[in-house]
């Protein structure tokens, strides 16, 4: 092949694909049902959000990298999401469509790039289900044992673990989850808000019940392990953020998405926030930040360490609450990035049937219901989390990348929300993901690094032959049966 032939076969992988491609597959009889208000859907944020960060992993972070200073890598991480809140509500409410950073990077840098945060984000979604489900069994397993129910140690651990041979609870969660989005996504986001309900009672609860039993004592050291424990934690806690962008996977099935996205995605990271840094202030006032070296349960343990046990049990039950409507939005989320995936050719047609009655993906959540059960079942929390937060951080910078890059190529598309302050804003969220990337542990950069390798692999060998890029779309349906039996998937 001479070089020419060579640049035009591999320019390809470049081509973006126009916004107004993207828009003529939503809608219509094979279209996703529009369904969700922007209240709804600022409750699937905070349902999507607020979960196993707060509820069991600030404790590991307190007594290990931030100690009181938990509130300042709260806020760190805080910030650098408000950077990528503001990119994702510009694009979201631009391209309304399915898929998330997945589709931006389609619209702004082209198929290879988008293949790569679509992979990554299948990494991120399936992983996080995973973790999130083992924070829901700690918290069932130690409200269980409260109760006086102790179950054996062989069905609620990871191999390798206490004496583990399945963590069981983790298994049941996910599949009742598939079940309840297999149904339909309104009446599951039904569920969602009255958990989410519960979940923001609970935590005022403990505000009020803890706030009179603050000791500024604790607060001292502020910092026993310095700002690199500070910041090493801030990309620990990144985790208890990350959900934010799952909003704006539901775009195509929210009411006025262009108005409605941006709302949703900036007031649920301002609710989460904002309770976070309460949270993680009166938590670390009212225990000493080394007592939670040993608990997978830091909420309910620090209501205990103060005498109050009723609220300790109440507080189990709303943080189960919690984390369950954090599993919802997060097997919601990657279905639907599956499903943007199939449409444009990159994932075979399976990936995107709909159920002729539900019309929900019915074989691809059950399938993520699956894998995910498979590997909450048998990995412990810990490996889980730090892997998430690298494919969310990567997936962050090449939205900001992208809002950058399309400002100008397309300066005249037409932006119902606009990231204010743009390059600087995009550039700041670029530059502080990288910090918190560096300060991950080096085995989760190596697995990430072999994730996205294989990735390549894939989209070498099938997608990039199976594109739809170049397809008229219009004219066969954008998916749904018709898409789904096509050859060549
Ligand atoms: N932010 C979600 C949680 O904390 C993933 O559970």
């Amino acid at each position: 092949m001479d070089l020419q032939a060579f640049f035009r076969r591999y320019s390809a992988i470049f081509e973006t694909k126009p916004i107004a491609k993207l828009m003529e597959c939503t809608g219509g009889v094979h279209g996703l049902k529009k369904v969700l208000s922007p209240f709804e859907l600022t409750l699937l944020g905070i349902g999507a959000i607020i979960g196993t960060g707060i509820f069991v992993i600030t404790g590991v972070v307190a007594a290990n990298y931030s100690g009181p200073a938990l509130v300042v890598s709260f806020i760190i991480s805080g910030i650098v999401c408000a950077f990528a809140a503001l990119s994702y509500a510009e694009f979201a409410a631009m391209v309304p469509v399915a898929g998330s950073a997945y589709t931006y990077g389609y619209a702004s840098l082209g198929e290879i790039w988008a293949w790569i945060i679509g992979w990554d984000l299948i990494l991120e979604y399936s992983v996080s289900i995973a973790a999130v489900a083992v924070g829901w069994s700690g918290y069932m397993v130690n409200l269980l044992t409260a109760a006086g129910i102790i179950l054996p140690p062989g069905l609620v651990n990871p191999p390798g673990t206490s004496g583990g041979l399945v963590n069981l609870p983790a298994i049941l969660i996910i599949l009742a989850i598939t079940a309840l989005l297999i149904i339909g996504v309104k009446e599951s986001a039904r569920v969602n808000n009255v958990i989410v309900l519960v979940k923001i009672g609970v935590i005022l609860l403990f505000l009020f019940l803890a706030y009179s039993h603050i000791n500024p004592a604790n607060w001292t050291p502020f910092m026993p392990y310095g700002w690199t424990g500070v910041v090493t934690g801030a990309a620990i806690v990144f985790f208890a953020y990350i959900g934010f962008d799952a909003v704006s996977t539901a775009a195509e099935e929210v009411q006025d998405p262009r108005k409605n996205v941006p709302i949703g995605i900036l007031s649920s990271l301002v609710v989460a926030t904002v309770l976070y840094i309460a949270v993680s202030a009166v938590l670390t006032g009212i225990v000493p930040y080394l007592a939670f070296k040993n608990t997978s349960a830091p909420v309910a343990f620090a209501l205990g360490a103060i005498g109050i046990s009723w609220g300790s049990a109440l507080v189990s039950v709303g943080a189960i609450c919690g984390i369950t409507s954090v599993l919802i939005v997060l097997l919601y989320g990657q279905t639907r990035i599956f499903f943007a995936m199939s449409r444009d050719g990159l994932l075979p047609g399976v990936f995107r049937e709909l159920h002729p009655v539900y019309r929900t993906p019915v074989k691809v959540t059950l399938l993520v219901g699956l894998v995910t059960a498979l590997i909450a079942s048998l990995l412990p929390l810990q490996t889980i989390a730090e892997l998430v937060n690298i494919g969310t951080l990567a997936a962050f910078i090449i939205v900001s990348l992208g809002v950058i890059v399309l400002r100008r190529t397309r300066p005249e598309i037409e932006r119902p929300f606009r990231c204010p302050f743009v390059p600087w804003v995009p550039l700041l969220c670029i530059i502080s993901c990288g910090i918190l990337i560096v300060m991950l542990p080096f085995v989760t950069h190596l697995r990430f690094v072999i994730w996205l390798a294989i990735g390549l692999v894939v989209y070498f060998a099938y997608s990039r032959h199976h594109s739809r890029l170049h397809e008229d779309t219009a004219g066969l349906g954008c998916w749904g049966t018709e898409g789904g039996e096509k050859g060549g998937d």
